[in-house]
């Protein structure tokens, strides 16, 4: 059984289950408020009021096996939002959650050897207003009981954790069917430059397939791909 452990304010779910080196295998923290949310790419993530919760997989698998992990857990995060709300959300490439083009949920997983740490960030009766005015505009929200969409996330995650490997063709493909990456332009930003191309699929490790002006193809597994012109926040 997994363990579910509660606060009502947190540093940050993710730096605390890091901590926690004796705990098992999922092992659940949540708060209604993080007081230093972390993000990608060493961003901050402003947790106001809302469902911040990390969950530990220890797995024994090569690393190189789990790349998909951050792509099936936004498939699993989007299960238990419908589940719970009713909402239909997309995926922005990688990790991202929309509601009606603007961001929800992120998703932040941090491995260390066995040790993977899956972060959630969800916008749930959050007061748009108590986020920083560079993200407000940006953001979405549910209105949905909090309790109901916490069982449903662990419902669901509890099925990724059992399907990692043997469901990832079919959680790949469901994955793919839900994002909105796919199909438009994008520009992959690496640290050395930013380039046009158009986004093709998504393939089963979870890297973006990108075709460039040049007809060049590329699969993109890491930096940071955006989606041009359509979404306010990128
Ligand atoms: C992102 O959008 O850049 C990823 C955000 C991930 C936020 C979640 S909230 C729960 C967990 N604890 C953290 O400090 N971060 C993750």
């Amino acid at each position: 059984m997994w363990k579910i452990t509660k606060f009502d304010i947190i540093d940050s779910t993710n730096t605390a289950l890091k901590q926690m080196a004796d705990a098992k295998h999922g092992t659940v923290l949540v708060s209604s408020h993080q007081t230093g949310g972390r993000g990608r790419m060493g961003r901050s993530f402003s947790s106001p009021h809302g469902i911040y919760l990390s969950a530990l997989l220890i797995r024994q698998e090569a690393p190189s096996r789990l790349l998909h992990l951050t792509a099936m857990t936004a498939v699993a995060v989007r299960r238990a939002i419908l589940e719970a709300s009713g909402k239909n959300t997309q995926i922005k490439w990688v990790n991202d959650l929309l509601l009606e083009g603007k961001k929800l949920c992120g998703i932040l997983v941090e491995g260390n050897a066995d040790r993977y740490i899956v972060g959630i960030g969800i916008n749930c009766n959050t007061d748009l207003q108590a986020l920083p005015p560079e993200v407000r505009s940006m953001a979405a929200t549910l209105q949905c009981d909090e309790n109901t969409l916490l069982q449903a996330l662990v419902k669901h995650l509890m099925i990724m954790d059992a399907e990692l490997l043997s469901g990832q063709k079919a959680w790949m493909r469901e994955y793919a069917q839900n994002c909105i990456t796919i199909g438009n332009e994008v520009q992959v930003i690496s640290a050395k430059a930013r380039k046009q191309a158009l986004a093709l699929d998504v393939d089963d490790s979870g890297a973006l397939l990108v075709r460039y002006p040049d007809g060049r193809e590329e699969a993109v597994c890491s930096g940071e791909v955006s989606v041009r012109g359509l979404y306010g926040y990128i």
